[in-house]
């Protein structure tokens, strides 16, 4: 070569080559060494396919015979090794030249081009992908935006789930969105719910499902509630157990998924999207709807429990009123009732005043009666709590019960035979069965069956989680079931409070449940209700159960001594009426009463006589000290007289949230004045 072309072949910054017929190159310029790293006496000692990329070897080839054939190569891409091991892109042309089997060849170091191209594609390709992803996790999250909106601005599930529905089938593509709601005996689900895509065929398809009932584990809705969790179906139609099928099919419904709403584990209901469109199960949509899933879950427990805290605070301010009420009207009571009976001692038979005075006595006792379930409801009435077997207090009442209940109405009892020992007040229980029948026989007046039950029952921390005021724990269960008319949920809602009642004028009082919560929760028990218009009403009624098996304490025997008798009684009551009458019934009857209206009176009399007192009668509540403290002052002297307590209502003073201490007498305010004589002679005769 002659030395000017050889300066610029070796100055060329493009990498120059003469190759030959067998593979080999002939002659490179210093180009080659400087992009490659090898030297030119290693580049020409092999093959050149050698350095060649192996994916680009088959190409390189290709454009190396045609050029060999005699045409001209105008431009082609291909890699070469490099020393360090790395890939450079070369661009080439080529032309053959006169001296057959010589190549001359001219190729151009791109590789930061391609590189360049390469990122390029790779962003255009990931920018793609991501505004993919974006765009459906944006749809995702405006579904699940939407929904906590709703959420926030409605009252109860029932009023959230219409909408909620609609937004899932409108925002993610189903045709038809349908929320299941378990059965009262939460054995099957039904349809309570669906909102569609305006349809001829999604209406009937609707109305068909209306039909269905599915229990645990059948067609989508059972098939999600046994799995817990989302559950895509690819083919409803095809699914075996799958009743609505042949109705899905008519609707041209085919892809469907379904989603359990279970906080706690406790089903609340389940979803179902059903779309015409074929889809691949979807996990970003499964993940979106188990999210939806436990939105709802968490929203409805939080109803609940806010719906339940302002019901016990209605209930217990609803308590202090009537309690209050019925304990200032006991005593005036007391006093209407007694005076009328010593009227009654003092006129001859034929006295034409009798009668009147008897209505006035008989008015006494039925408002008594009235004001005694007030206490019952403001839980102030003192009770008895022992070892009782329910399944006995019900047998007991069997007979009594089918004759409140009439003819028409059928009655079963499904008593336990394991059914362990409640601890409550017999006389309370039988109270709670009476109002709760009677409740049940006035839903079913065109008749109907009345079922009584009896189980061990066990509350857990979930249940006590989403019922306020329950402990965990161990119970006996009644239930009292009726399939009368049942009630919405407004009514329900009301139902325990005093006075709430939807019977005419004169029917009913609305004191029975009123009653039967205060009895219960009393007792520490728990009370609920199930009820659905037109099926039916279940009453839940829990005690607590008691392990040990106790034996039942015996009850005091009546005497039957006459109520008379000589002995000094201390008669404490702040009710100068109620005093008077007291003490002058007893002293009708020869005992020598001493009178005290408040605790510093009575210590003066037992000071004073000590010696001759021989009982204590006194009033739970007084001005200054409480009677249990009287009680106590009277026996620190070491010979304190036995005690009888009068109130209308338990005092935590004297009795223990209502609980009488073993050995005390009480006497249940307003009285009737032979109780007063009878009670107080038992006492004395006392033993001990
Ligand atoms: N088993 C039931 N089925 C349908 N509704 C019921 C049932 N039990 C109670 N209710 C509804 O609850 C209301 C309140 O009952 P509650 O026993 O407190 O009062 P009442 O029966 O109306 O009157 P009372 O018992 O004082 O005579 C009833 O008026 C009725 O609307
Ligand atoms: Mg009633």
């Amino acid at each position: 070569m002659n030395p000017e072309f050889q300066r610029f072949f070796d100055l060329s910054l493009d990498l120059l080559c003469v190759a030959d017929a067998h593979g080999f190159f002939l002659r490179l310029n210093e180009s080659w060494e400087r992009n490659l790293g090898w030297t030119r006496e290693e580049l020409m000692s092999r093959p050149w396919a050698e350095f060649v990329h192996p994916d680009d070897v088959a190409s390189t080839k290709v454009e190396y015979n045609r050029q060999q054939g005699g045409e001209t190569v105008l431009y082609f891409e291909n890699r070469y090794r490099a020393r360090d091991g790395s890939y450079r892109w070369f661009a080439w042309s080529a032309t053959p030249v006169v001296e057959p089997g010589v190549i001359y060849a001219i190729a151009r170091d791109i590789t930061d081009r391609r590189r360049a191209e390469e990122a390029e594609r790779d962003r255009i390709r990931i920018d793609a992908e991501l505004g993919e992803r974006r765009r459906s996790e944006e749809e995702l999250r405006r579904t699940n935006a939407a929904i906590e909106a709703i959420l926030k601005e409605v009252g109860s599930f029932r009023q959230a789930s219409p909408r909620v529905l609609e937004i899932l089938a409108r925002q993610l593509g189903w045709e038809v969105a349908e929320l299941w709601l378990p059965d009262l005996r939460g054995e099957t689900l039904k349809l309570s719910e669906c909102w569609h895509v305006p349809a001829p065929a999604f209406d009937a398809f609707e109305s068909a499902s209306r039909e269905c009932a599915f229990r645990k584990g059948e067609g989508t809705v059972g098939r999600a509630w046994a799995s817990g969790e989302p559950t895509w179906f690819l083919d409803v139609t095809g699914l075996r157990e799958f009743a609505r099928g042949s109705m899905a099919g008519a609707a041209a419904l085919i892809v469907g998924v379904s989603f359990p709403i279970m906080p706690d584990r406790k089903l609340l209901g389940v979803v179902c999207l059903l779309s015409t469109t074929r889809r691949e199960q979807d996990s970003r949509v499964l993940q979106l709807l188990s999210n939806v899933a436990s939105q709802l879950g968490q929203f409805a427990i939080r109803k609940q429990l806010e719906e339940q805290f302002l019901q016990t605070q209605k209930m217990e301010a609803l308590g202090r009123v009537a309690g209050g009420v019925a304990h200032d009207f006991n005593n005036l009571l007391g006093v209407i009732s007694g005076y009328s009976e010593l009227a009654l001692d003092e006129l001859p038979e034929s006295h034409a005043l009798r009668r009147p005075i008897l209505e006035v006595h008989r008015a006494a006792d039925r408002a008594a009666s009235l004001t005694r379930q007030l206490l019952a409801f403001s839980r102030k009435q003192v009770i008895s709590p022992r070892v009782v077997s329910l399944n006995s207090v019900v047998s007991d009442m069997e007979a009594l019960l089918r004759r409140l209940i009439g003819e028409s109405v059928q009655l079963l009892t499904i008593l336990d035979p394991r059914l362990g020992s409640a601890m409550a007040d017999p006389a309370q229980i039988e109270q709670v069965v009476m109002n709760l029948a009677v409740n049940a026989r006035d839903a079913m007046p065109e008749g109907g069956k009345l079922t009584i039950e009896t189980t061990n029952a066990a509350l857990d921390e979930a249940y006590a989680h989403q019922h306020s005021g329950v402990k965990p724990g161990d119970y006996v269960l009644l239930s009292v079931s009726d399939n009368g008319c049942g009630m919405d949920e407004a009514t329900r809602l009301r139902i325990f409070e005093p006075f709430f009642t939807t019977k005419e004028p004169g029917k009913g009082t609305g004191l029975g449940l009123a009653t039967v919560y205060g009895v219960v929760t009393q007792a520490a028990g728990h009370v609920c209700v199930y009820s659905e218009p037109g099926v039916g009403t279940t009453f839940k009624v829990y005690f607590p159960r008691i392990s040990s098996l106790s034996q039942p304490e015996p009850e005091f025997a009546r005497s039957s001594a006459a109520p008379s008798g000589k002995e000094t009684i201390l008669l404490v009551e702040d009710d100068s009426s109620l005093l008077q009458l007291s003490a002058e019934k007893l002293r009708s009857k020869g005992y020598e009463v001493l009178t005290a209206s408040n605790g510093k009176e009575a210590m003066v009399c037992w000071e004073s006589r000590k010696a001759d007192i021989r009982l204590l009668i006194t009033d739970v509540v007084l001005p200054d000290l409480s009677g249990k403290d009287i009680a106590d002052r009277l026996a620190a002297s070491g010979t304190g007289p036995p005690v009888m307590y009068m109130s209308g209502y338990a005092s935590g003073s004297i009795v223990h949230s209502g609980v009488l201490e073993p050995g005390s007498r009480f006497l249940q305010k307003p009285f009737a004045l032979n109780d007063l004589l009878q009670m107080a002679r038992e006492v004395l005769d006392k033993p001990g």
